[in-house]
């Protein structure tokens, strides 16, 4: 078990320093004494992992998705932040392709430089995944952002398959981009009739299954 000192804790999600690590399940707090005073600090095994709502519909059930496995991963002791591609620049295809990149855009990269794990969920759009997302990809530093480094895909739809297709087309773009994706792909089909009423999962199978490829991308 490798301990590093990933940084001063400033709070949940990206205030994190993080550096290459395994994951452990549990984070430890230790104060210590350093030239800047006594600091806070988190020391844990980490990669950070970030969770990617693939989608800028407003409202999306994609988002509620990944507001569960941020939960869930919290739940077993790991900090995920969420990116939501309604984050993205209103007018990203003029100001963030083929070389441009805009102030607005800068957090965003930085973000996804830092990932080391991705977790996409991926609504179906017209039997695929959605174009803001290629559009995202597009946008992003290559191959800083994603080369060699690791993914989970989540596919959702409100038809009956879950976006098998699209997970799969998107797949193609990750091995394109050395993007290592974990075998176990979750498919989720009529989303709407997967959330309670406040909001959680209920269905035994999915929940289930979530679970799974959760401790699995924590390991991979
Ligand atoms: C542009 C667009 C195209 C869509 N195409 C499909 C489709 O091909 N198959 C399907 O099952 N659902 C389709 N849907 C419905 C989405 O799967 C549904 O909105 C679901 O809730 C997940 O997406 P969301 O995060 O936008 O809510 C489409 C939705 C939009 C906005």
């Amino acid at each position: 078990m490798n301990w590093q000192v990933i940084g001063l804790r400033l709070g949940s999600g990206y205030d994190i320093y993080h550096t290459k690590g395994k994951l452990l399940n549990n984070n430890l707090l230790s104060n210590k004494n350093t030239l800047f005073g006594k600091f806070n600090y988190q020391f844990f095994n980490i990669s950070m992992i970030t969770i990617i709502s693939s989608t800028n519909r407003p409202g999306s059930s994609t988002l509620k998705l990944a507001k569960i496995y941020q939960q869930k991963l919290k739940e077993k002791g790991v900090e995920a932040g969420i990116l939501s591609l309604a984050q993205l620049p209103d007018n990203i295809i003029v100001s963030d392709l083929y070389n441009k990149r805009s102030p607005e855009f800068e957090p965003i990269q930085q973000i996804v430089s830092n990932t080391d794990k991705f977790i996409f969920l991926i609504p179906e759009y017209n039997g695929s995944f959605p174009g803001v997302l290629k559009v995202f990809i597009d946008a992003c530093n290559f191959p800083e952002s994603f080369y060699d480094k690791k993914a989970a895909l989540v596919g959702l739809s409100s038809g009956k398959y879950g976006n098998i297709r699209g997970v799969d087309h998107f797949t193609g773009v990750c091995h394109y981009l050395h993007l290592n994706i974990m075998a176990l792909k979750i498919h989720i089909a009529a989303i709407n009739k997967e959330f309670d009423e406040d909001g959680n999962l209920f269905k035994s199978d999915t929940i289930k299954f979530v679970n799974e490829q959760i401790d699995k991308i924590i390991s991979f």
